[in-house]
């Protein structure tokens, strides 16, 4: 399947790289190679790093009967929906990310699309598949409500000056560096980004009309030191929220800066994260978390919508159209797990009984991280305690039978592993 890359930035970049570097296993899944073709930017001059070939001429890039599927990552509204729409015309399909054009055209889009595929799932919270969740997990319930964090770099900001009392200014510019920020990053500070993935939700959600106009969308340039530090004394974090929730037969939905009491799950989203809880009327709550924005994580979205299109959207059971060698890995045989362990022993509590069993344990090379003895109760036996560094399954496993058989240990030794 030959692809065009409408605009290679930060995101265009990641899926030719992603597309090069991940090659046999997207073949296995889809069954079929996606071979970034060609690539559209404004300005050939600027120095990057692309794995495509490159050229400034879209509207010949876009007449092109061999490409397949063309990827739009140019950002704006009305040149890419000029864009698009001319590509739609000619029934070919189209993976997008660009929200402010579905918060203003989706449904003119819709429209022309008809029966060719046009995906959108890098268009919400980078890559997190939640626009997947919402039109097929979830598609059995009435949805009482999404609340989210929906921009990662207002995320971020308020992370970096809750966390760390940085500044607005600085976090912003770091934000920038890292490749979260739009073009403009008014639209991320001023919550219009959140608000266009907003409205490409609860049409899912409600299939909502409206444009960002329509609704409430406030942003955190306004948030001073003062907030924070009441925030924090009153254990409290600020989190920039986007809420779509039904109330009786309407949905209000507003975009604002608001205080979340510090135990919620969504107050412990920290940095770039995105978070979004969706509560349906069978399922009750569900969370979803991870990477909303940065160049990677959003190709990860774009490249699972052009899976989807050389699948025809029919995934095969399992996932993959044709067996894929290097990913049929074997089983590792559990006496190899390396992770580190815990263990409790009830003993003796006489002389030696520790030096006995700390060097069984180095015998068998388990190396002791931390040693608790329980103050001693009225029976004659002391409870022990030990967590180790890393170590084998195997080792684990072998110390235990020994110290079963000890006379000193007085009950089967029980042992977890730690997951940190
Ligand atoms: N600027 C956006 C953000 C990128 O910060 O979340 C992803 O849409």
């Amino acid at each position: 399947m030959n692809i065009a890359i409408l605009g290679v930035g930060t995101v265009g970049e990641a899926v030719a790289k992603i597309l090069l570097q991940n090659k046999k296993l997207i073949a296995a899944r889809c069954g079929e190679e996606i071979v970034p073709v060609i690539g559209v930017v404004r300005n050939l001059n600027k120095k990057r790093d692309a794995a495509i070939l490159l050229t400034d001429d879209i509207d010949s890039v876009i007449k092109r009967d061999d490409i397949d599927v063309f990827v739009e990552l140019m950002g704006g509204v009305e040149e890419p929906f000029r864009v698009v729409s001319q590509i739609l015309e000619r029934k070919k399909a189209v993976v997008t990310a660009n929200k402010a054009l579905l918060a203003y055209h989706r449904y003119a889009l819709q429209n022309l699309a008809q029966n060719t595929p046009f995906g959108f799932e890098a268009s919400v919270a980078g890559g997190i598949p939640i626009i997947r969740a919402l039109r097929e997990g979830l598609s059995a319930n009435h949805i009482l409500s999404i609340n989210g964090i929906l921009n990662g770099t207002s995320n971020y900001i308020l992370t970096s000056m809750m966390s760390k009392g940085s500044n607005f200014a600085d976090a912003l510019k770091k934000a920038q560096e890292l490749g979260y920020a739009e073009a403009d990053p008014t639209f991320d500070v001023g919550g219009f980004d959140a608000a266009h993935k907003l409205l490409i939700l609860a049409s899912i959600a409600y299939g909502v009309h409206g444009n960002p106009e329509d609704i409430l969308i406030e942003g955190i340039e306004g948030i001073t030191p003062e907030d924070i530090f009441f925030a924090n004394d009153f254990e409290y974090v600020i989190k920039l929220l986007a809420i779509a929730k039904k109330t009786g037969e309407k949905v209000e939905l507003r975009v604002h800066p608001a205080l979340v009491p510090k135990d919620k799950m969504i107050a412990k989203t920290d940095g770039v994260t995105n978070a979004v809880s969706v509560v349906g009327d069978a399922v009750g709550e569900t969370m979803f978390y991870g990477p909303g924005a940065g160049g990677p994580a959003t190709a990860s979205s774009v490249i699972s919508d052009l899976i989807d299109i050389a699948r025809d959207g029919k995934s095969p059971m399992l996932g993959y159209k044709a067996p894929f060698e290097l990913n049929a890995l074997e089983l590792l045989d559990p006496s190899e797990i390396r992770t580190k362990y815990y263990f409790r022993l009830r003993v003796e509590d006489k002389v030696g009984v520790l030096a006995k069993i700390t060097n069984l344990m180095s015998e068998n090379n388990l190396s002791i991280d931390s040693l608790l003895q329980k103050p001693k109760d009225e029976s004659p036996y002391a409870t022990l305690f030990f967590t180790t560094h890393t170590s084998v399954e195997k080792d684990v496993r072998r110390t235990m039978e020994i110290l079963q058989e000890q006379e000193f240990v007085k009950e089967k030794p029980f042992m977890m592993r730690i997951e940190e």
